[in-house]
């Protein structure tokens, strides 16, 4: 039975903690709202990417500052392959950038990158070099960055499904022993603990395919701003709203 509320922080905070309340071992961000914030200033929608990407360096910070254990970050969509073909080059473009040009930065600061997502997608050069980044942060021990890359929750589910019936064909696996512990670990997140608290910006109401198995006891806290606009203050205020939830997981309240 997880505990009802998490662990109070304690010690001295750096600037741009939040103060009070409960910190969540994981927080995991839809991060929406890049078109609205380029088109607000007449700019093109690629423009809206590159600040999301300068966003995703402040939330990571923010994130290490607080003593967060698990950060995941949507950054494409497994529905994101229907825009247009110059949209999705230029987002596949900056994850290259980034890859090439921030992973050892990461890794110097501890942090344990992970990819979950269909990712052959993006082809043989690009799954290398995340194979890559993910091999030379294996051993970190600080904040575990999780990267959602062409990903969907149905088809996480879909093909957990399917690795649990070809074990059931090899008969290695009573189909009446399967249950949730076994699904969760054959999600690409296994290892990782469920959300604690999903965050959507730019005002949009939905999970749009994100960690729905993970997803059953997530706080979900939904902000106006748009995800170019995101900062340390944003993460603050996340994690206040979070701090001031109770947590039941069924039980009676308290
Ligand atoms: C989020 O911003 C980034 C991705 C989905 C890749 P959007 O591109 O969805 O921005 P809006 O929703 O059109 O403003
Ligand atoms: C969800 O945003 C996916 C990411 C933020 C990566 P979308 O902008 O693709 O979602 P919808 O289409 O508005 O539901
Ligand atoms: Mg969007």
């Amino acid at each position: 039975m997880p505990p009802l509320v998490g662990v109070a922080r304690t010690g001295a905070l750096p600037t741009g903690t939040s103060s009070c309340g409960p910190i969540p071992a994981h927080v995991a961000i839809i991060m929406d709202g890049n078109g609205r914030w380029a088109a607000s200033r007449g700019l093109p929608r690629a423009a809206g990417h590159k600040a999301g990407a300068e966003a995703v360096t402040r939330c990571l910070r923010a994130a290490r500052a607080n003593g967060v254990d698990y950060l995941t970050l949507y950054a494409f969509s497994s529905e994101n392959w229907r825009r247009e073909p110059s949209e999705v080059a230029d987002l596949t473009g900056l994850l290259k950038f980034y890859l090439r040009h921030k992973v050892s930065e990461l890794h110097q600061e501890q942090v344990k990158i992970r990819f979950v997502g269909e990712v052959g997608r993006f082809g043989a050069d690009l799954c290398a070099e995340m194979a890559r980044a993910e091999a030379l942060t294996a051993g970190n021990t600080g904040l575990t960055l999780l990267l959602a890359l062409s990903y969907g929750g149905r088809s996480d589910i879909v093909q957990a499904a399917q690795a649990l019936a070809r074990a059931a064909q090899r008969g290695e696996l009573d189909p009446g022993l399967i249950d949730e512990t076994m699904v969760s670990r054959h999600l690409l997140t296994a290892g990782v603990p469920d959300p604690d608290v999903i965050v959507r910006t730019s005002g949009e109401h939905r999970l749009s395919n994100f960690l729905l198995w993970q997803s059953a006891y997530a706080e979900l806290v939904f902000l106006e701003t748009l995800w170019p606009d995101f900062d340390g203050d944003c993460f603050a205020r996340v994690l206040d709203i979070y701090g001031r939830r109770e947590r039941r997981f069924g039980a009676r309240p308290a």
